[in-house]
C-alpha cells in the first residue's frame, strides 16, 4: 500500500504496510536516521516525533496513523525553526529526546 505521510514540511509517499511503525518507515524507506530506535517498549523516547504539534513514539505508532497528520521529525527541528528562537529549538529537542 503507498501511504502519503508529510514527514519535515514534505509529503512523501512511501510503499508500506500502514500497521508498520513508523520508525521503520523513516529510518528505512525514507533514510531519516536521526530518529533512533532504542527499547522499542515506549520507555526512553528515543524513537520520538511530533505529530501535529503532540509527541508521538513512532517504534509503537503505526505509520497509517500519521497520514494526514504534520510529522516532524528531528531533522526537521532545526531545519523549520520548530520552536522559534534557539532556546525554543533546545527545549523541542529535549522533548523529543527525553522519555514521555
Ligand atoms: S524506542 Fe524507546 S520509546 Fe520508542
Amino acid at each position: 500500500m503507498v501511504l502519503t505521510l508529510r514527514i519535515n514540511g514534505g509529503d512523501h509517499q512511501v510503499r508500506a504496510d500502514p500497521q508498520t511503525p513508523l520508525i521503520y518507515v523513516l529510518r528505512n524507506e525514507l533514510n531519516l536516521k536521526g530518529t533512533k530506535l532504542a527499547c522499542g517498549l515506549e520507555q526512553c523516547g528515543a524513537c520520538a516525533v511530533l505529530a501535529d504539534g503532540e509527541v508521538a513514539l513512532s517504534c509503537v505508532t503505526e505509520s497509517g496513523a500519521f497520514v494526514g497528520e504534520d510529522i516532524v521529525a528531528i531533522e526537521g527541528v532545526a531545519a523549520r525553526r520548530v520552536g522559534g528562537p534557539r532556546r525554543g529549538r533546545t527545549c523541542l529537542l529535549h522533548t523529543l529526546r527525553a522519555p514521555p
